[in-house]
């Protein structure tokens, strides 16, 4: 059965600082994501503290938080058959060093940290963070 969902997609700073964005859309273009909302912004750490809000008690909060403001992100809405989970599939996993061959963390992350990609991991979540970014 199809099912068209949409998820929020962020290109984190260490990308955009690499000039990575063409080739990170490219890359999802390919993999059957169509991009329906982009655009380039850069966020204070309030509200990188708001957007992460779920990780506040972990040891790594700040430093996310810090990261996440420190540059231009481009945030991106994604539409496509499943799009929640094969987005979190083309991204890989959290660690680049563990990410799986030809998907994005492995091909452009540097460290568990500057891991080029956010994607939401649940239908909940991508309402929210979509919501987040892009308010009607
Ligand atoms: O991004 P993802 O959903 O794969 O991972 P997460 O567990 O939701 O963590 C959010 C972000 O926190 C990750 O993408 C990493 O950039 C960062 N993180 C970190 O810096 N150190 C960790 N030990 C775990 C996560
Ligand atoms: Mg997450």
């Amino acid at each position: 059965m199809s099912k068209i969902e949409q998820t929020l997609s962020i290109i984190k700073p260490d990308a955009v600082e690499r000039n990575l964005v063409q080739e990170i859309k490219n890359f999802l273009e390919k993999n059957n994501l169509i991009i329906k909302e982009s655009k380039k912004i850069h966020i204070t750490k309030d509200e990188a503290s708001e957007f992460y809000k779920v990780h506040q008690s972990k040891s790594f909060f700040n430093d996310l938080c810090s990261y996440l403001s420190s540059g231009p992100i481009v945030v991106m809405i994604l539409e496509g058959e499943n799009a929640i989970f094969s987005y979190r599939k083309l991204m890989g996993a959290t660690n680049p060093k563990e990410a799986e061959n030809n998907t994005i963390r492995k091909l452009y992350g540097i460290s568990i940290d500057k891991n080029s990609v956010h994607g939401s991991d649940s239908k909940d979540n991508a309402k929210k963070e979509i919501n987040f970014f892009f308010k009607s």
